[in-house]
């Protein structure tokens, strides 16, 4: 892969996108590289998180590659889009923890790959937008979809129509960061709440993920069937019975299902 780097330590997988000379912009290879990594991390039992990240220490992505769209015809630009849909449905949906430790300008596509991930922690000098209508097109990987599901309609057309960047703190505040660290400890602090997810039940863990995902899409009463069917299977593991067990007996859990 030419932009996209894969390391794995410790069943932590960091993805970091690395095209630092264009603001990690993501063109047609990077957004089909970052597709074949995100297949083959969906089906890597050795990896429970993944971080994502951008490189060159002053953008986590700083959007679609203008320089790739200036001169695509609506086909195309169709294309680009339904790859990028592709490839961040993919992140969203994997069986693994995801979270975009984000460095810097996160920018229309961005923007949009970060919302994809299931957390977002932001360095103090993070910048988020979707400046897309200033350039004569919308949003088109996600945003107009994501954003209004994680800040509300409201602020998610205010900063949809205005192109207003926001930064770390305003991110916080409206719920599009989860949290805000100083720059220099952004991978550190990524790398804490991952350990604390490892330290719960995996299994648990990820069918969690899968029923929040897929309840979002649902109304409630198939929302809470749901919820009860995948309540009712976990009775069926061995991470129940000894995460209960060691509870009663005052004692840690071995929490070894994925
Ligand atoms: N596409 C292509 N190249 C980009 C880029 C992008 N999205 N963002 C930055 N670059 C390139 C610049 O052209 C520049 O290249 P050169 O050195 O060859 O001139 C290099 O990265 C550095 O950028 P700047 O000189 O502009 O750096 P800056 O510090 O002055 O500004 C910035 C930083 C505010 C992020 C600015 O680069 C910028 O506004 N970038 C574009 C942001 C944007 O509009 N993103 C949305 C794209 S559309 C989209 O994403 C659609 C969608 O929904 C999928």
């Amino acid at each position: 892969m030419n932009h996209v780097i894969l390391e794995i330590a410790d069943q932590i997988a960091t993805v970091t996108i690395n095209r630092p000379k264009s603001l990690n912009a993501l063109n047609s290879e990077t957004l089909s590289e970052l597709k074949e990594c995100f297949t083959e991390l969906e089906g890597r039992k050795d990896v429970r998180v993944v971080i994502l990240t951008g490189s060159g220490g002053k953008a986590f992505v700083a959007g679609a590659d203008i320089s790739e769209m200036v001169n695509a015809t609506p086909a195309e630009g169709r294309a680009m889009s339904l790859l990028a849909m592709e490839a961040f449905s993919k992140l969203e949906n994997m069986p693994q923890v995801t979270i975009a430790a984000v460095n810097g300008y996160a920018l229309g596509g961005g923007c949009e790959i970060a919302m994809a991930c299931d957390i977002r922690i932001a360095a103090e000098n993070a910048v988020f937008g979707q400046p897309e209508c200033g350039l004569g097109i919308l949003p088109g990987f996600g945003g107009t979809q994501r954003l209004a599901r994680l800040i509300g309609k409201g602020r998610a057309k205010e900063l949809i129509f205005t192109c207003d960047r926001i930064d770390a703190q305003e991110a916080y505040r409206v719920g599009l960061a989860n949290k805000v660290v100083p720059a220099d400890r952004l991978m550190d602090a990524c790398w804490e709440m991952a350990g604390k997810i490892l330290s719960k039940g995996s299994y648990a863990v990820s069918v969690a993920k899968s029923v929040i995902n897929a309840g979002q899409d649902m109304d409630l009463a198939n929302g809470l069937r749901l919820e009860a069917d995948a309540f009712g299977l976990a009775f069926s593991t061995h991470d129940k019975q000894e995460g209960m067990t060691a509870f009663l007996e005052k004692r840690p859990a071995r929490l070894t299902d994925f």
